[in-house]
């Protein structure tokens, strides 16, 4: 299925190297101020070609909105924007029909679609697909903040180097004027080293990106299937390269014991709050007052220059591939606004769903 959500539904339609890329939006909440300045602002961080530790592929995605927005409002119809591909080459692409990619999706892709899938530049399976989340996070990041509800995220860790964040509120600021989006300035120079370290073997790094959103009221969140987790797990899967979900203390839970695990409650300036955070702000599916916390782990970019084994469809024959075109040595810095606007499209679907927006 192409389409997320239950009310704020979005799809996301076009491919890597089509005519362009980018999201329908239905169930868009009518009269909600959008700033198409803060989407393009968005779009931006998500872009190639921003730093040395990214691909060098330029795409100067720039909005166009064809419907559902009008004088800077939401009319309330489904939304259309998209962004047109430009600086492609496919060139390559028809270099490696036959020789899919280890690590990628072109082998089960062309069994599944017999050969007919737009297999340009991974097609339906490239990190560009994530512009239809992006566009789509923004308009419900924006209204979301008009309920005080606040995403951010942030590099925790890349090829093994662990970033704890420092006070993470000035820290969104801080992550995002680094080009590794650590939120710990002693990190920095040592992931970049490591990140331009794997570019030179011709090999890539994996990494985990951490985000919060705070300031949701308690509640939200549906009982057993559309829990809070179920929601972000699912759409968490949906970006390309996704290994694992956690929430709050996340695996760690399972070797703790129930006294160190419990979040003891306290009153404090007359709010209900718990003094730990081991349950990521979620009990029972729903939100209980505390930051919602979850850690998204990428694996490493599978198309790399390193010398790697494959088999020839055609032939039958096992040969030696080397990935040639722009590839990110590490896409964890790139994904980093991608996490935080997918949460944007989960939370704003569960506070329509549980009648959060009209209790302003
Ligand atoms: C922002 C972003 C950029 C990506 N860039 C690349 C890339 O340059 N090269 C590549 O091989 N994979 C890249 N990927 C990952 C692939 O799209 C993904 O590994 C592939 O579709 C297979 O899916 P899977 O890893 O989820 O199984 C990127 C993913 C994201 C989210």
């Amino acid at each position: 299925m192409n389409i997320f959500g239950t009310i704020y539904k979005v799809m996301l339609i076009g491919s890597s190297h089509g005519n362009m890329v980018g999201a329908v939006i239905d169930g868009v909440p009518p009269n909600e101020e959008i700033s198409i300045e803060q989407i393009n602002e968005d779009l931006k961080r998500r872009a190639p070609g921003q730093s040395k530790v990214t691909t060098e592929r330029k795409e100067g995605d720039s909005l166009i909105i064809e419907a559902g927005i009008l004088n800077g409002k939401t009319t309330g119809e489904p939304i259309v924007a998209f962004v047109r591909n430009r600086d492609v080459d496919s060139s390559y692409y028809d270099e490696i029909r036959d020789t899919p990619r280890p690590g990628h999706a072109d082998y089960p892709a062309y069994v599944k679609y017999k050969g007919a899938n737009d297999y340009r530049g991974g097609g339906r399976f490239s990190g560009r697909m994530t512009i239809g989340l992006v566009i789509a996070g923004s308009i419900a990041k924006q209204i979301l903040k008009r309920h005080n509800v606040e995403i951010i995220a942030y590099t925790k860790e890349i090829g093994g180097i662990v970033a704890e964040p420092e006070v993470v509120e000035e820290n969104f600021i801080f992550s995002d004027e680094n080009i590794v989006r650590v939120a710990n300035r002693s990190s920095i120079q040592s992931i970049v080293d490591a990140i331009l370290k794997a570019k030179e073997e011709g090999d890539s790094l994996g990494g985990v990106v951490e985000c919060q959103v705070m300031g949701l009221p308690v509640g939200v969140g549906e009982p057993i299937f559309d829990s809070i987790e179920s929601k972000l797990a699912h759409i968490a899967f949906s970006i390309p390269a996704t290994k694992g979900i956690e929430f709050g203390s996340g695996f760690r839970a399972a070797r703790m014991k129930g006294s160190e695990h419990n979040d003891p409650y306290v009153v404090e300036d007359d709010k209900i709050r718990t003094l730990t955070n081991n349950a990521g702000g979620i009990l029972g599916g729903l939100s209980n007052g505390m930051p919602v916390v979850f850690r998204i782990a990428f694996k490493p970019t599978s198309s790399i220059k390193k010398k790697q084994t494959t088999i020839n469809k055609e032939t039958g024959q096992q040969v030696d591939l080397k990935v040639r075109g722009r590839h990110d040595p590490c896409i964890v810095p790139r994904a980093v606004p991608i996490v935080a606007n997918a949460a944007a499209i989960v939370m704003l679907d569960l506070f329509l769903k549980g009648g959060f927006l009209h209790r302003r």
